[in-house]
């Protein structure tokens, strides 16, 4: 099949590449010239595990191209996804201005039957929007599909080419044909493929982002309870987790979610209670807890140094808002860099992907290590903001001999209490008892 993708970013880029990995002629079109050229060129413009080498081989068997062109993008599509950004508006709600400007310009250039794909995640009733939007200008039939896209960053290759489910909402009988044929082959070990009603299609993105912000924000609450109550998180974590209905997953406390989706996803969908006169209480709680999340290691920070961080200087390992992406919207790190800066301390920062992100957009705020170890050079601590499985297992001696004293303060709980006691660390996590030194 013959398919375009506008947008080309984490979605469109992992969507565009994965659908030429199954066979189909596959289009990229992205107004940003610099993005474009460097994928036209075989640059990879995002780091996602797995991704370079489906798209070199797509690239290099001609069956995926990039072009910034709209129309000559689109012109032999038979499928044109909208990978668009969706970020939050001033008031919270997603702002569709994105995909509205593509809607429109689409009326002007379709001269056959197309179907039009909203993978961007947006509001019930966004699909109308951009149907209304296409059908102002057009002169040929289109079906307009709401289509959200479940990948996770980070594993997002995997995600996209087994997916647990595929969600098409569409009325159309014409395009729920295409979509069932354009998906057949990711989903041949059984996974279903969820056909429904665009509103319904729509709602359901939102609905499982809250929910899994609702368990993390949840798992955070218990976390603080167990530090006020003495008990201890991952006993909790494991006794609830090996029920069924709960189940393991997303159980794990911490600073907080960040990324490009779970904040402004669940801003949106309380935005969009509101419209409707409806106020949703859990997410608004869910909201907040996140936000207090971020900065849970600064207090602990503060009373170690008893109030006074001027002139310390932390080693900070993590950056991006979780591990194996290079992506730091939201994330967590920033929130504590900005926040131990403004008290004065310096901060020295190492991310095995994601510091050219943070370089262009604090700049020399903090300074860049070449490595985890030369991060901890001179440092009165170490905090971990990132669960990088590289940093699971490091060289405790190592860190002994570059800190300044054996203090870390750790926001993804990486390493047993116990043994952080054994190997004479004060060692703060989070809903665990601190080991002393
Ligand atoms: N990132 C994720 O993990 C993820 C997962 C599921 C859903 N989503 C949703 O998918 C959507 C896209 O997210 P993303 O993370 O890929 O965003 P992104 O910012 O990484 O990519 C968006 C791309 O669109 C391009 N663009 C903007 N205006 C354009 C235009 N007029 N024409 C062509 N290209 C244009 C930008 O240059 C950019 O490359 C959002 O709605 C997001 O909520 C994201």
């Amino acid at each position: 099949m013959k398919i375009t993708v506008v947008g080309t970013g984490y979605v469109g880029l992992v969507t565009g590449t994965c659908f030429a990995e199954t066979g189909n002629d596959v289009t990229c079109v992205d107004i940003d010239v610099n993005k474009v050229s460097k994928l036209s060129a075989g640059q990879i413009t995002i780091y996602e595990p797995g991704l370079e080498k489906l798209f070199e081989r797509n690239l290099k068997e001609e069956r995926l191209h990039f072009t910034t062109n709209l129309a000559e993008g689109i012109q032999d599509a038979q499928v044109i996804f909208l990978a668009l950004p969706t970020p939050p508006g001033e008031d919270g709600s997603a702002d569709l201005s994105y995909i509205l400007k593509v809607a429109d310009q689409l009326g002007v250039l379709l001269k056959d039957y197309k179907v039009i794909v909203d993978k961007s995640t947006v509001p019930v009733g966004t699909a109308d929007k951009v149907h209304a939007a296409i059908a102002k200008n057009a002169k040929v039939e289109f079906d307009v599909v709401s289509n959200p896209e479940f990948l996770r960053e980070g594993v997002a290759v995997e995600d996209f080419m087994k997916p647990d489910r595929v969600v098409i909402g569409t009325s159309s009988e014409r395009a729920r044909k295409v979509m069932g044929d354009l998906y057949a082959p990711f989903v041949r070990q059984g996974n279903p493929i969820i056909y429904m009603d665009e509103k319904s299609a729509e709602l359901t993105k939102y609905a499982a982002n809250s929910f899994l912000a609702t368990k993390i924000s949840f798992m955070n609450e218990i976390a603080i309870l167990c530090e006020k109550l003495g008990a201890d998180v991952d006993m909790v974590r494991r006794g609830i987790g090996s029920d069924d209905r709960i189940g393991k997953r997303f159980l794990f406390p911490g600073i907080g979610y960040g990324g490009s989706c779970f904040p402004k996803d669940v801003q949106a969908l309380v935005k969009s209670s509101q419209e409707v006169q409806y106020a949703f209480r859990i997410l608004d709680a869910v909201m907040d807890v996140n936000e207090k999340q971020k900065l849970f290691l600064l207090p602990k920070i503060s009373n170690y140094y008893k109030g006074n961080l001027k002139g310390k200087h932390f080693a900070l390992w993590g950056l991006a808002f979780k591990p194996n992406t290079d992506d730091i919207r939201e994330a967590p790190a920033l929130y504590i860099i900005d926040a131990l800066v403004k008290e004065g301390a310096t901060v020295s920062v190492f991310d095995p992907e994601a510091m050219p992100n943070v370089k262009g957009v604090i700049g020399e705020k903090v300074t860049y290590a070449d490595n985890q170890y030369t991060a901890l050079e001179n440092a009165d601590a170490l905090i971990i903001a990132t669960e990088w499985s590289v940093f699971r297992t490091p060289d405790f001696d190592k860190i002994t001999s570059s800190l300044k004293e054996k203090v870390v303060f750790d926001g993804r709980n990486l390493f047993d209490v116990p043994r952080m006691q054994e190997l004479g660390f004060f060692y703060e996590s989070v809903g665990r008892k601190p080991s002393t030194i």
